[in-house]
């Protein structure tokens, strides 16, 4: 079938502005366990031996699904308690871990044909041959074509469900895969009862008003991030900061206006940034602070005045909109108030909306940027 643009300027904006719908589709497929007897409000359809005695996770990616990754490591280690390992997938089919028992590989891949991913996930399949059968069961796919190759290779597989992106910078898939992450975790956490029960079904009622709140977002941020994105014709750099659960949505941001505006950014947890990004900062290097009410909230806003002190054109990415961000920021992003837990799902979407718009802004063609593919399937 052809997908259209839908009166969208690009695929990339009809993309982003589909992530409600995303979100939607996998809260019905995933998280509407009602059998009573069920041990977990969550339903992936894995068997009853992939949960026994899980020690381990280790996970392989490459880009946008790498991200996607570091946001599943923080919910299974904090939620399943779960000591998870990420690796870019090119790095692990060279140097893997060494083999543990009762270890799960997780491949994160949207389109199911990046080559490392692949050949990682191959390796790995390979080296547990000829170890006791729960090895081997224990690779999981989370994909958005579960048709493809890693559809194949793996013997469970998370579809991610966003349908086809055409966008070759992920939004829509990356937002579906960390509702991925957040039904695979909770789903541990259910089984090995790391979480208890209320506690699952209050951040799974906070899931279900995420839709809302990314449609809240986008309508808020519209006009915002397309006017903001005027001010930087010129600029030849930009940080990004976050913490915590966070910190790959700052990545994130970095990736997505690198690639399609071809714009140097940094993403870096904002507790680092005095080793090193510091000596970047001055006034034409804007820096965007993720600043989430929580754990972290009052570490970001002191890393983030810190950069202001450099004369850095402050903007955040905050709920809050009291006087002290208002003295804070010079400019606000504003997100709907949202339990920082589930906050990466909202935070991120400002993001993208400001990568695309100053692409679009400068001319460049955001839906195929140079040099990139939609998926890369050579080594
Ligand atoms: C390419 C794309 C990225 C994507 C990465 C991984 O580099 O340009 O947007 O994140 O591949 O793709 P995958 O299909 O494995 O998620």
């Amino acid at each position: 079938t052809m997908v259209e643009k839908q009166g969208f300027k690009h695929f990339m904006l009809k993309e982003i502005y589909e992530q409600p719908g995303v979100v939607r589709a996998s809260l019905e497929a995933y998280f509407t366990n009602i059998e009573e007897s069920s041990e977990s409000p969550i339903n992936l359809g894995l068997p009853r031996e992939f949960y026994a005695d899980l020690a381990q996770i280790q996970i392989v990616a490459c880009g946008t699904s790498w991200h996607a990754a570091l946001v599943g490591k923080y919910l299974l280690e904090q939620l399943a308690g779960i000591s998870t390992q990420v690796h870019y997938a090119s790095e692990y089919r060279y140097a893997p871990s060494p083999l543990t028992p009762n270890t799960l590989i997780i491949g994160v891949t949207q389109s199911g044909e990046t080559a490392d991913t692949l050949a990682a996930l191959a390796m790995e399949k390979e080296r547990r041959q000829g170890q006791e059968p729960q090895y081997q069961a224990r690779l999981l796919g989370i994909t958005n074509r579960p048709e493809s190759s890693l559809g194949l290779m793996v013997p469970h597989i998370i579809n991610t469900l966003a349908g086809i992106e055409i966008g070759v910078a992920a939004t829509k898939t990356f937002i579906a895969q960390l509702m991925a992450f957040y039904a695979l975790a909770l789903d541990l956490a259910a089984h090995r009862q790391t979480v208890p029960l209320e506690k699952l079904v209050e951040i799974i009622n906070g899931l279900r008003q995420i839709p809302k709140e990314i449609e809240a977002t986008l309508e808020a941020q519209e006009s915002l991030t397309e006017h903001l994105a005027h001010d930087f014709a010129e600029t030849k750099d930009f940080i990004f900061l976050g913490r915590g659960i966070n910190f790959p949505i700052a990545l994130e941001g970095a990736l997505k206006l690198k690639e399609i505006s071809y714009i140097h950014a940094e993403g870096y947890p904002a507790g680092e940034m005095k080793h090193g990004p510091i000596a970047l900062l001055d006034a034409k290097v804007p820096v965007v602070a993720i600043a989430i009410p929580g754990s972290v909230y009052e570490k970001v806003i002191s890393n983030a005045q810190e950069a202001k002190a450099r004369d850095s054109r402050l903007i955040g990415v905050t709920p809050v909109n009291d006087g002290e961000a208002a003295e804070i920021f010079n400019d606000l992003l504003p997100v709907s108030s949202v339990d920082e837990l589930l906050s990466p799902i909202l935070t991120v979407v400002p993001l993208q909306l400001l990568a695309y718009h100053i692409a679009a802004r400068r001319g460049l063609d955001v839906d195929q940027p140079r040099n990139l593919a939609k998926s890369v399937t050579v080594e």
